[in-house]
Formats: C-alpha cells, sequence, structure tokens
C-alpha cells in the first residue's frame, strides 16, 4: 500500500522552472546559443553543469571553454537565477499545491522533496513550506543527478519505505525517468509528448487530486 509522496521542486511546487528558463535562455544567447522552449524541455530536472553541457553541445561549442571557464558561465547563470528568485514568497506556490499538502497529511502519507538544485533549501524557506517535508534531497546529498533514480531511491531510503510505494511527482521528463528507474508510480504535470513515460498526467498543478492520483495508482 501506499506510503509516501515525493515532490520535485522547481516547476512542481512553485514555477521557478520559468526561472531557470530565462537565466539559461540570457546566457545562451550571450553564447550565440539561442533556444526553443522545446529545447528547454530537456534541461528541465538536470543539474545545472549537465544543463550547461546541453546547451553548449547544442551549439556544438562544448569545446570552446576550459573547466573553469564553464564553472564562471555556470556562476554567472546562477547568479541571474539567484537575482530572478530574490523575492518569491508564499505567494508563489502553484494552485492546488498547498490543498494536496494538506490532505496527503492528513491521510498519514510521508512526505518528501527530490530536487537536483543547490538552490533548493533557499526556495522551500522563501515559500514558507520547509517544515512541512519529513525529507528533503537536493543536490549535496546525491552522486547522480536526475534521470538517474538515485535521489528518488534516497528520498525513500530516508522516508523509510520501500520505492514501490511511493509516488513521485515531476514537471520533467529527466525527473519522470528518475522516478520510473525507481520503481515508483509518476505523476507528471505538464504536456503529454514530453511526459510520456508518466503513469498519469496532468496539464497543471491545478488539476492535481489525491484522489485522482489513488485512482490512477490502486489501478497500476
Ligand atoms: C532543477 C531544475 O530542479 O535544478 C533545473 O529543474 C536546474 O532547471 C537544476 O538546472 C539545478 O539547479 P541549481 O539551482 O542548482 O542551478
Ligand atoms: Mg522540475
Amino acid at each position: 500500500p501506499l506510503q509516501a509522496f515525493i515532490f520535485d521542486l522547481d516547476g512542481v511546487i512553485t514555477d521557478t522552472a520559468e526561472y531557470h528558463y530565462l537565466a539559461w535562455r540570457a546566457l545562451g544567447e550571450e553564447l550565440g546559443i539561442p533556444f526553443t522552449r522545446e529545447f528547454n524541455e530537456e534541461l528541465k530536472g538536470v543539474s545545472r553543469m549537465d544543463s550547461l553541457e546541453k546547451i553548449l553541445a547544442l551549439g556544438s561549442r562544448e569545446n570552446d571553454f576550459s573547466l573553469i571557464e564553464k564553472e564562471a558561465l555556470a556562476t554567472k547563470k546562477n547568479e541571474h537565477y539567484v537575482r530572478l528568485i530574490a523575492n518569491i514568497s508564499p505567494d508563489d506556490i502553484l494552485p492546488g499545491i498547498k490543498d494536496l499538502i494538506t490532505e496527503i497529511k492528513e491521510k498519514g502519507y510521508r512526505l518528501g522533496m527530490a530536487s537536483v538544485s543547490k538552490n533548493a533549501f533557499t526556495v522551500m524557506d522563501s515559500l514558507g513550506l520547509k517544515g512541512e517535508f519529513d525529507i528533503i534531497v537536493d543536490a549535496a546529498t546525491i552522486a547522480k543527478g536526475k534521470p538517474d533514480p538515485e535521489i528518488f531511491l534516497t528520498a525513500a531510503k530516508l522516508l523509510n519505505v520501500d520505492p514501490s510505494a511511493c509516488i513521485g511527482i515531476e514537471d520533467a521528463a529527466a525527473g519522470v525517468d528518475s522516478i520510473k528507474d525507481a520503481g515508483m508510480f509518476a505523476v507528471g504535470v505538464g504536456s503529454e509528448e514530453s511526459l510520456a513515460k508518466a503513469d498519469i498526467i496532468y496539464s497543471s498543478t491545478e488539476q492535481l487530486s489525491l484522489a485522482n492520483i489513488m485512482k490512477a495508482y490502486q489501478k497500476k
């Protein structure tokens, strides 16, 4: 039986996915590598350095920079991102998320967070949600980012539950892969085409409902 829910942060709890996109897009343009929202789907859920590598590869520029230069580029993007999130507050929690968290806790399920972002704790703090989660696994705890299953497996371990008794919630294709390879049930928030591997997909967080998720989970 179901025991826990593990949430992604950026793009699920709050729309920081948009800020990551804006910051990467600005850096890409500076490097002469403009990219589309469609390409950005491949960056969602992916760690800072892996995202940079994907952008450089898109522009066939992966060999144009030393590691130190790449780190400087990643830092520049992060400084831009940090400016964009400076004013986020509990008002920025996406619609439906607060109610879902409340319901999950009322029903006695455990609650975890799996985010590869080094800014995850800051964002959770600004949203006033840090205390709501039993555990938070972020970039500091893991060796391999999404799509590797390590982050969701680590979350299940820390929650002391079996992966098969967990539901993961993600807005990124890399995140859905991570959930599925961890042996969990995957709820996708976003488009059918980018999240095809999810067990159930909602177009926005407003549509998320514990009753519907449970129905789909029990059918599996
Ligand atoms: C993920 C985002 O949550 O964190 C990615 O979906 C981002 O877009 C990644 O690149 C790493 O974030 P940060 O804050 O460590 O650069
Ligand atoms: Mg995300």
